[in-house]
């Protein structure tokens, strides 16, 4: 039984009965075909593994996407990127930082594969990596069908798309198409951002990595899957209810795609953890981070029933003290593939 801790930044110990890998379309479809033909056995798709926890022995196969490949144009006005799932996010935001290809570079250093960055809609520092993609390529499991979804088909959210909804578990995703136009403005608003002096790309690129380095633990040193929850979006009644309470809540203003501003507010999740008293708390081997309490780490040795129990510890605190929800960022998996808490 293959294990499947370096698999997953998280590194629980786990198995599952096949790991397989596959460069092209041709090769998954022979695969998954395989293996979905099997009576009981399960399949799950897997990049990087910085967002899937497995908790639990796997009772399947593992299909590792290795499609590789940056193909790249221009015209007067824009770049155009044709991007292979297998590739790594962060050389690839490297890559085009070397070409001049700019507006990747508040993303810079999230672990994980180019093919996952549509699903939960990567973002960081102000950016969401929807505002760059043209359109994603997609091979339906099942059917073998190949098809292109605009952006607009995608239908992106915050940590959210249509691959988490209709698509979920139903398309392999193989290359990814980004757009990107030559003239467009720095953002330079979020946070440590702002105090850069006549803020370039690279400057951009040069400082998020160093608050990154800074706040989040490195997977390659301690195990964890980044943000474990998202941060929740709250109607203005609820957070002037907590606002009451606690004057200086930090809080931001949501607008919705369009750019209208809506009357609902996101609190930091890592301020309602920190605020319930587990910034810093260990609970058997699963610690909430010192730097950033939205991160869970394994010390080394937890088992799924740690993480689950540390998470349930967590919204039950958070649920009880501001009467909010929290909801796992993190894909969790038992032996038959995605579970909910
Ligand atoms: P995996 O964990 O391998 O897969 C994630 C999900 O996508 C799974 O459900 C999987 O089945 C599915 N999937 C993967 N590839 C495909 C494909 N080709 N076709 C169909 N389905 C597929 N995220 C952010 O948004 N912003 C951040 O700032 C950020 N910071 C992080 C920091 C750290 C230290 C870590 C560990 C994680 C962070 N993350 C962040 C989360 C993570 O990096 C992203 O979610 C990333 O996109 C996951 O990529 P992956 O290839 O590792 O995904
Ligand atoms: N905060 C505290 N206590 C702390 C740390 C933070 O109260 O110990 C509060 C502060 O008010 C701070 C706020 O939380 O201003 C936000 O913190 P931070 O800027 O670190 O961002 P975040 O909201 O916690 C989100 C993403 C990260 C992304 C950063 C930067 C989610 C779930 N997480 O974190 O994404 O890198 O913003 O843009 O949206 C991930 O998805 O895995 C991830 C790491």
């Amino acid at each position: 039984m293959p294990s499947l801790q370096p698999y997953s930044t998280f590194g629980l110990a786990a198995s599952c009965d096949s790991i397989q890998s596959f460069t092209d379309v041709a090769s998954f479809l022979s695969i998954f075909n395989t293996q979905n033909n099997k009576t009981n056995n399960a399949t799950y798709i897997l990049g990087g593994g910085s967002n899937s926890i497995f908790t639990d022995d796997f009772d399947g196969t593992i299909l590792v996407n290795e499609i590789k490949g940056i193909s790249h144009f221009d015209t007067e006005s824009h770049h155009y990127l044709r991007v292979g799932a297998g590739e790594n996010w962060h050389d690839f935001v490297t890559l085009c930082m070397k070409e001049e290809w700019y507006g990747f570079e508040n993303l810079a250093l999230i672990p994980g594969s180019v093919g996952a960055c549509p699903i939960q809609n990567i973002g960081a520092y102000g950016v969401e990596v929807n505002s760059l993609i043209e359109k994603v390529e997609c091979v339906f499991l099942e059917t073998g069908e190949q098809v292109l979804l605009s952006n607009e088909d995608c239908q992106f959210g915050y940590r959210d798309s249509v691959f988490k909804h209709a698509l979920a578990n139903k398309v392999l995703i193989t290359h990814v198409n980004f757009k990107l136009p030559k003239q467009y403005e720095l953002e330079v608003s979020y946070g440590e951002l702002a105090a850069l002096t006549e803020p370039t790309p690279e400057k951009v690129y040069s400082k998020v990595i160093e608050i990154r380095k800074s706040k989040l633990p490195n997977p390659s040193e301690l195990g964890n899957a980044g943000s474990f929850f998202k941060n929740p979006v709250v109607s203005n009644a609820v957070y002037q209810a907590i606002a009451q309470e606690y004057e200086s809540v930090p809080h931001f203003v949501v607008s919705d795609n369009a750019g209208n501003e809506q009357e609902q507010i996101k609190i930091p999740a890592a301020w309602l953890i920190d605020q319930a008293g587990f910034k810093g708390k260990t609970l058997n081997k699963v610690r909430c981070h010192p730097t950033q309490p939205l991160v869970l780490t394994n010390l080394g040795g937890a088992t799924g029933s740690d993480v689950i129990t540390m998470a349930k510890n967590i919204i039950a605190s958070v649920q009880d003290k501001f009467g909010i929800q929290l909801e796992p960022e993190v894909r969790l998996l038992g032996n038959k593939g995605l579970i909910s808490l």
